[in-house]
């Protein structure tokens, strides 16, 4: 497409030349396919006799090596990792597909690694080559559950002419996401995990940003963690702002886009054998797919337990409502550690079906009601979110996602949510002294002035914690005495949630837009 100043007769020729090349890679190379290139490759030449044991044997080795990697992958969803030969010349390696490729792509990408160890580095001790759907690493030491961390990684953009409209809410957004899916990557089975995001722009449009992170498959949690938090979420601070990103590393994976990101999972059948007549191959391969078989199996029992249980949860569940959807919310509460979902029918029992007498006041977007929890032996307020109102939903998703993620001494703790029975609820531990503006107005129950202090000093300690000492900066944006509550010794917790915002700590003097209670709000910003 660049080439607009090339003459045509050139361009002619060149494209003759390519389709002669191509037919002769056809005919002649037979199934030696070019289309997977190395993004990456390294390999450490054995020099004369500087290591132990026999440079012929350890080739051997390593092409047999890479022959079963080759067969263990095909057969086991694209994933092998094993060794040939004996010490002093005995090879390791693995051999791992991309979940993001097909398995047509991921099988012929393997293949070509049949290819690459003897002829881009033969005689080399240690060797490694990044495709676009695979990747081969394979050594004279054992490398298994431990990350790559000594060779380059590579990042590159596909669809390079595409941008987005707007970079920082996309680069904040694309970096919450990572940093998500690295936790989900690593505690998974088969090591990745993919997402989405959705968010808007600057100019008030609604997008998404899907993402993947991939380990290799052999690496224990902490080590794939480490990988995709060191190696690669560096770079996710200076990625520019095309629509769709890469970062490869030969441990670990990211992949970004703005078009949703197809994803190939459970491993496919083992459809295509390899077409070699070696027994011992075959052999691999059945004893490799009847183990594939077996794991299979138990996966599939696991699913389909784990499937009976989400069910069971989601009785009493909404449905979808276009603007609120469940996958959404689940992404977004799943983020936060202890508080979890509450079943409506729990709740309803709590406060003996929200009854007048439970009701402990009316807020700004909803009533709150006392509960008592009979199985955690708590008392709580649950507030009740007025659904039909944009805003409440937005403060209920404010409140959960950042409130639950908080974890102070004095910001009133979220105990769980629910969302459903058509209802949005917030639990949060209960006060028995109700909120700081019900004592500063009544003349007959006035403060101590020691009480008042502790007060001030405890809404101090809360601001300090929400600017400073969390990993971002929350601003809470909403501090007045109806927002901070009082437990049953009169310390100050803050809480509402419902405007407040997270804000990167390099970002200190970014602005956001005014919001708040006028009269509790600085007046120059008002005038
Ligand atoms: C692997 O090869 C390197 C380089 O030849 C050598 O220094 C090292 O000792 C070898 N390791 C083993 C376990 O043979
Ligand atoms: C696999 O992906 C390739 C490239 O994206 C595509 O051309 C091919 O049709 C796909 N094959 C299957 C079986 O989906
Ligand atoms: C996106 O990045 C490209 C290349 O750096 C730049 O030319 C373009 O102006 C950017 N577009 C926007 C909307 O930021
Ligand atoms: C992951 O990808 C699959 C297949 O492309 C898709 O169905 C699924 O919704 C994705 N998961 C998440 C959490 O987005
Ligand atoms: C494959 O890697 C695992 C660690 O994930 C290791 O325990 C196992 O021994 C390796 N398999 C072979 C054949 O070396
Ligand atoms: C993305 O955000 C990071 C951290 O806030 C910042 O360092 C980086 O410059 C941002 N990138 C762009 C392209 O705005």
């Amino acid at each position: 497409m660049k080439h607009d100043s090339t003459p045509m007769a050139p361009r002619r020729l060149l494209l003759a030349l390519f389709l002669t090349a191509i037919i002769w890679l056809g005919t002649v190379a037979g199934e030696q396919e070019a289309e997977h290139i190395p993004i990456d490759q390294y390999c450490e030449p054995t020099t004369d006799n500087s290591s132990p044991g026999s440079s012929e044997t350890r080739q051997a080795n390593t092409v047999a090596l890479v022959r079963n990697l080759y067969a263990g992958a095909v057969a086991n969803g694209g994933f092998c990792n094993d060794s040939y030969g004996t010490p002093p010349d005995q090879v390791f390696g693995l051999a791992m597909c991309y979940v993001d490729y097909n398995w047509t792509m991921c099988e012929s990408c393997l293949r070509t690694e049949l290819y690459f160890e003897s002829e881009a580095c033969p005689y080399s001790w240690k060797g490694g080559a990044l495709y676009d759907a695979c990747v081969l690493r394979y050594s004279n030491e054992s490398f298994f559950t431990m990350a790559d961390t000594f060779n380059t990684r590579a990042v590159y953009f596909d669809g390079s002419d595409s941008y987005a409209h707007e970079i920082i809410r996309m680069n904040e957004t694309r970096r919450n996401l990572m940093r998500q899916l690295f936790y989900e990557a690593s505690g998974s089975s088969l090591r990745f995990a993919n997402g989405s995001q959705r968010y808007m722009d600057l100019f008030g449009d609604l997008l998404t940003v899907y993402g993947l992170a991939q380990c290799s498959r052999d690496l224990v949690p902490y080590e794939c963690r480490n990988c995709l938090q060191w190696q690669l979420f560096s770079l996710m601070h200076s990625l520019p702002n095309n629509t769709a990103g890469v970062v490869k590393a030969y441990s670990c994976y990211i992949r970004y886009s703005m078009e949703p990101i197809e994803i190939h999972t459970p491993p496919p059948p083992p459809g295509a054998a390899p077409s070699s007549k070696h027994n011992k191959r075959k052999l691999i391969i059945t004893v490799s797919t009847l183990c594939g078989s077996i794991l299979c199996v138990i996966s599939l029992s696991i699913l389909v337990w784990y499937c009976c249980c989400r069910l069971n949860e989601r009785s009493d569940d909404i449905g979808h409502d276009g603007f609120f959807n469940d996958n959404e919310m689940k992404e977004e509460f799943t983020k936060g550690t202890r508080p979890r979902r509450f079943r409506y029918s729990e709740l309803v029992t709590a406060t003996a079906n929200f009854a007048d007498s439970q009701k402990l006041g009316e807020g700004g977007f909803g009533s709150v009601y006392k509960g008592h929890l009979k199985d955690l032996k708590i008392e709580v307020a649950i507030k009740r979110v007025s659904k039909s109102s944009k805003q409440g939903r937005k403060e209920y998703i404010s409140e959960v996602r950042v409130i639950s993620r908080l974890r102070h001494r004095n910001l009133v703790q979220l105990i769980g949510w629910c969302h459903g029975g058509g209802e949005l609820l917030l639990v949060y531990e209960l006060m028995p002294n109700g909120s700081l503006d019900t004592h500063l107005y009544n003349a007959g129950n006035t403060l101590s002035w020691s009480t008042r202090h502790d007060i001030v000093l405890g809404i101090g300690y809360a601001l300090l914690y929400l600017h400073q000492e969390w990993e971002q900066c929350v601003l809470h944006r909403d501090i007045k005495p109806s927002n901070v509550m009082l437990d049953k010794s009169f310390n100050a917790k803050l809480g509402d949630f419902g405007l407040a915002r997270l804000i990167d700590h390099s970002q200190a003097s970014h602005t956001t837009e005014l919001a708040g209670t006028t009269g509790y709000m600085d007046p120059e910003c008002c005038a």
